[in-house]
């Protein structure tokens, strides 16, 4: 491998990848702070512990890990649902409930690098703590929803796949199934868009039928007793404004072991890639990692699918970082100046940059296009407020005069250069 190849599954940002990601996280953000969730974040590095028998062996397999120096078994996390558990138990008697927190955290996952899946991802997570009712799934979907749409996405763009493993659970109990059985067929119903239909009905036997007829819509599970939960967050769904994203789907069941009643999967319409998002109930999670009863539910949406979802869609439309002014040095004589200007605008509130070592004043008006300036200035000599400048707006070449003000934190322009000329 070449010192230049980074490891596969691993990505480098760039300024345009970088700030495509930020608008992601900006929507994401946004949508979370929107609906009431507050942000946390915890260690990319935990006890291996954490994650055995609770997440599930497929998750497990994946697991980055390692003995660090100290003797310690340790893991870089496969996702953040853990460490909000533990965090959640050990503290939750210092918040109110429900407990409303969002996170951005970068996950690691050993897996194959293919479409939509590479070993390191950020996974935007909203999770509800302290709520067992139905009220808690629907705020939970409607800010799944709302971030989706901050960036520009509809319910032409993604389905919001809803189930209840509650429902499979009283299925196969119904069926004397018991309970420690029951994962292993989630776990053969979650693979069914992977693994060949004669595998899955030679697994499931004599419920094969029962079941395929359930998953491929011939049952009404809203008509079943079972189904009255599923029907109940439909309607607050439908109330929400939501129906149009909404698909009943008893197919998902998720792979994670830890979920306990309504699970949900977000796809793109056309079904070309792989999950957007995915989440659950899991009421039982805190009290295994914390010893602290605390029913919950959440989500996880990763960047990856979504940025290919938006790049193919032509929504990724992310605003590179362009400077407000671009200071010119003539001369280096009037370089202490312009090193006194820039800090000033700076802490006023302006985004400024100038040249670092002397360069032609042609090769200095290019170097502020280049970075996408709006204005520059031509520094000759010392200033301070009061003193009247002249601005070039360089998209226009126009050029006007300003008068520097002494701004709260630093200096800034009289009146606002963006009042100054009207854009062509
Ligand atoms: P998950 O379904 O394993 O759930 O992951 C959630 C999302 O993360 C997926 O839908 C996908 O977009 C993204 N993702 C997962 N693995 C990869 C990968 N290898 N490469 C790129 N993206 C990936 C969880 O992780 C749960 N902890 C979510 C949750 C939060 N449940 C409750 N609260």
């Amino acid at each position: 491998m070449s010192s230049l190849q980074n490891l596969p599954g691993f990505r480098d940002f760039y300024p345009d990848t970088c700030a495509a990601r930020e608008r992601v996280f900006q929507a994401w953000r946004e949508a979370s702070l929107a609906c009431g969730f507050a942000q946390v974040d915890g260690p990319p590095l935990e006890p291996l512990e954490l994650y055995q028998k609770k997440a599930g062996d497929e998750l497990l397999g994946q697991v980055y890990q390692f003995v660090d120096k100290g003797e310690r078994s340790v893991a870089l996390r496969p996702e953040f649902t853990a460490t909000l558990a533990r965090m959640a138990g050990a503290r939750q008697r210092d918040y109110k409930k429900p407990l409303k927190w969002f996170c951005i955290p970068q996950v690691f996952r050993y897996e194959r690098t293919q479409k939509g899946r590479l070993r390191e991802h950020f996974q935007w997570n909203c999770d509800i703590l302290g709520e067992a009712g139905l009220g808690a799934e629907a705020d939970l979907l409607a800010v799944l929803v709302l971030g989706l749409e901050k960036l520009g996405l509809t319910a032409d763009d993604v389905v919001l796949r809803l189930s209840d493993r509650q429902f499979w659970t009283a299925f196969l109990e119904g069926k004397g199934m018991p309970a420690e059985k029951h994962y292993e067929v989630f776990q053969i119903i979650d693979k069914l868009d992977r693994e060949p239909c004669e595998k899955a009905q030679e697994k499931l036997g004599t419920l094969a039928g029962e079941i395929f007829d359930i998953i491929e819509g011939r049952t009404d599970v809203l008509a079943t007793p079972a189904g009255d939960r599923l029907r109940e967050l439909k309607g607050a769904l439908e109330a929400m404004g939501l129906g149009a994203y909404l698909k009943i789907d008893l197919s998902i069941v998720r792979g994670l072991a830890y979920y306990t009643g309504i699970v949900f999967e977000v796809h793109d319409r056309a079904g070309v890639y792989r999950a957007v998002a995915g989440g659950g109930r899991y009421d039982h999670l805190v009290e295994k990692v914390s010893g602290v009863s605390l029913p919950a539910v959440g989500f996880g949406m990763g960047d990856v699918v979504l940025g290919e979802m938006l790049n193919d869609k032509g929504l990724n439309k992310p605003e590179t970082s362009r400077l407000d002014v671009y200071l010119a040095l003539p001369k280096e004589e009037a370089r202490p100046a312009l090193l006194e200007l820039a800090g000033q605008l700076r802490r006023g509130g302006l985004r400024v940059d100038y040249p670092l070592a002397a360069a032609k004043l042609g090769k200095q008006f290019e170097a502020a296009e280049d970075r996408g300036a709006a204005y520059a200035v031509v520094v000759e000599g010392p200033l301070a407020p009061g003193a009247k400048v002249q601005v070039k707006h360089l998209a226009s070449r126009q050029q006007k005069e300003a008068v520097l003000a002494a701004a709260e934190s630093g200096w800034t322009f009289e009146p606002k250069l963006s009042s100054l000329f009207v854009s062509p």
